[in-house]
């Protein structure tokens, strides 16, 4: 999605910016711009004559590189810029369409994450006062009708502050102006902004990951709000014109955790962490010798918990799949029903939700713009809402009644890996704590745990022996058109997993399926060319999966499976097997879904795709 970067201080504006730009390249993007303000000095000795400022804007359909190319020559002496990277909604990626976008005297400059949903309407009537436009953006109409409120006595922060009441949808901007040219001014509504405050010097982004390497000390700007940042001050007040006092917070994130640490790509790096961030998502939170689980941030609500008659899950793409697996944990040691949907379906079609409903809402970024509506849904309508988030302090942490943090760290490949375990690892425990708050009991408790505790070590075992086995049959399948994707009970959500991250990033199409319901219909496309990927490692349905195996077989499929280290009836079932240890069926899919993602990885390499910013996604979607 957009990133957004700006800078007010005494250091040259330009340089950071654009390392913040490169930060946010993860995110997804296809052009990128930025906007210069700088004060005329009189005699060369930098001192300002008033109010005398240029603003330059130079920007490109591209990646960040570009941009660097195309601003090389400029003077490099603004110590106020904004910077932006699109990923395109209203309008194809192209140089016009890129950000910053201008008002009609072309004083203003204006970035914008985010979508404005009455922008035609404004349009028209700007249209018809005279106005002209050069984008096809809804951008570009927010900068020229925040232009219309500039002057006359009101300021920059006031005239955005209208403009900003006439809109509906989502944004995050910052604006700058060469009449203003101490200030810039940013606002937020569902779209995140974070302002860094430094020493004579400070900072804004969509992201903190833009700017942790300047500054530790962040104020999270919440919905409605928006603030006038100098070089030396941050004023806040709501859009409706109420002044607020913010706190300012420590970032938690480390810039290690930010850099690629020798790998080649984040999401080797990301696949390999998995060891120590499944350790993090349990730290603290297990009492190995009573058999139990404490989560703090559920402490305020375990009656409501206990008495739930319904559990919701509520979440999208990875996350979702690891809600399915949640939902079988939870019925099966909580007993409690529990109802699993896309944010996107739930939003629109009115959902029955009772006062009694507990919805657990799932998000890595926890700023998906489908998941956290889903959640304002269901917290209308009287349910609890609880996050399982990676990103501290976002916006679905922030407005959700509790929830648990995964603590995996910063995810920047665009293919979700780590968050995807983390949360797993946090659905059983949640359904361990449940569970032993009804029927399950200490002996049970503790086997879950210890099978928890042995995790980490597994998956390590895994990352280091199953490459060479995917690396063959990366070249034996590399140039395949389709893959099929099968498993049962608990590695049913990991064939749909599987397959989701071959797409996302190798573009082989995959589907994931319920095995047995291959005869309903897929089985029709098995042939002699199409390889079938089968979790089928030892748990409750072992036997019935075989049996999905030898349909297969019989039809001439390709079989690749994923199977228990000590199974010696797999081999000659097929043509290639990745070995994983044996764990209760439960925690299969936290080590049954590591092959799938390397398999993925290595796939995407050996195609020569982009690896960590697959074509057309974005990291956090957070428009609908
Ligand atoms: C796939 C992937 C996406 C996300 C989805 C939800 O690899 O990363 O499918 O899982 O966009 O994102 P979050 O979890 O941030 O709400």
């Amino acid at each position: 999605m957009c990133g957004i970067v700006g800078y007010i201080g005494h250091r040259e504006a330009t340089p950071i910016i654009l390392a913040g730009l490169k930060r946010l390249e993860y995110r997804g993007y296809d052009s990128a711009g930025i906007a210069l303000i700088e004060r005329h000095h009189t005699n060369g000795n930098h001192v300002p004559s008033t109010n005398s400022a240029t603003l330059s804007i130079r920007k490109c359909k591209g990646k960040v590189n570009q941009l660097e190319d195309l601003i090389r020559n400029m003077p490099k002496t603004s110590m106020l810029g904004i910077g932006h990277t699109r990923w395109a909604t209203h309008g194809a990626p192209s140089d016009i369409n890129s950000h910053p976008h201008t008002d009609q005297t072309g004083r203003i400059a204006i970035i914008h994450n985010g979508i404005i949903e009455n922008y035609s309407a404004i349009k028209e009537t700007l249209v018809e006062r005279g106005h002209h436009f050069e984008s096809e953006t809804d951008t570009e109409v927010l900068a020229h009708l925040i232009g219309e409120f500039y002057g006359d006595g009101r300021n920059l922060t006031e005239a955005v502050r209208l403009a900003l009441n006439e809109v509906i949808g989502a944004y995050g901007v910052a604006v700058v102006s060469k009449d203003s040219p101490d200030e810039i001014v940013c606002a937020r509504k569902g779209s995140p902004i974070v302002i860094g405050v430094g020493d004579n010097e400070n900072f804004i982004a969509s992201d903190a990951a833009a700017i942790v390497s300047y500054t530790r000390n962040v104020i999270y700007l919440s919905d409605n709000e928006i603030a006038t940042i100098t070089r030396d001050s941050v004023k806040t007040r709501t859009i409706g014109d109420v002044e607020v006092t913010k706190d300012v917070e420590a970032i938690t994130i480390k810039l290690e955790e930010i850099e690629k640490g020798g790998y080649e790509h984040f999401m080797l790096k990301e696949i390999h962490e998995q060891p120590s961030t499944v350790r993090d998502a349990m730290r603290g939170r297990v009492i190995e010798e009573e058999g139990s689980i404490v989560l703090g941030g559920l402490r305020n609500h375990l009656p409501r918990l206990r008495n739930a008659k319904r559990i919701l899950i509520t979440a999208c793409g990875t996350s979702y799949h690891a809600a399915l697996i949640g939902k079988y944990m939870l019925e099966q040691l909580a007993q409690i029903p529990v109802d699993v949907e896309y944010a996107s379906e739930f939003r629109y079609r009115n959902p029955v939700v009772t006062e009694g409903d507990v919805m657990f809402v799932i998000s890595q970024s926890g700023e998906t713009a489908d998941t956290l509506a889903a959640m304002r849904e269901a917290k209308r309508k009287g349910a609890l809402a609880l996050g399982i988030v990676n990103v501290v302090g976002s916006t679905i942490a922030r407005e959700s009644d509790g929830g648990v943090y995964i603590h995996a760290g910063p995810e920047i490949g665009v293919a979700s890996t780590k968050a995807f375990t983390s949360q797993v690892t946090v659905f059983a425990l949640l359904s361990i704590m449940l569970g032993r708050m009804k029927s399950l009991s200490v002996v049970d408790g503790k086997e879950l745990i210890r099978a928890l505790l042995a995790l980490p070590g597994q998956i390590n075992q895994i990352l280091e022996s199953s490459e060479p086995v995917i690396q063959e049959i990366v070249k034996e399948f590399k140039d395949a058109d389709h893959f099929l994707y099968l498993g049962r009970g608990y590695n049913y959500p990991v064939a749909l997993e599987g397959a989701l991250k071959l797409k996302e990033i190798s573009y082989i199409h995959a589907e994931g399926y319920p095995a047995a319901e291959m005869k309903h219909g897929p089985i029709a496309l098995i042939d002699n060319d199409m390889p079938v990927v089968v979790i089928a490692p030892h748990d409750d349905v072992y036997e019935k999966v075989l049996s999905n195996i030898q349909e297969v077989r019989a039809r001439g499929g390709r079989l690749i499976i994923i199977a228990s280290d000590s199974d010696k009836r797999i081999e000659k079932l097929a043509e290639k097997v990745i070995r994983i240890p044996e764990t209760i069926s439960m925690l299969l899919p936290i080590l049954s879904v590591i092959p799938l993602q390397l398999l993925s990885y290595y796939m995407a390499r050996e195609r020569g795709a982009n690896v960590d910013q697959p074509r057309n996604l974005a990291k956090s979607v957070t428009v609908e």
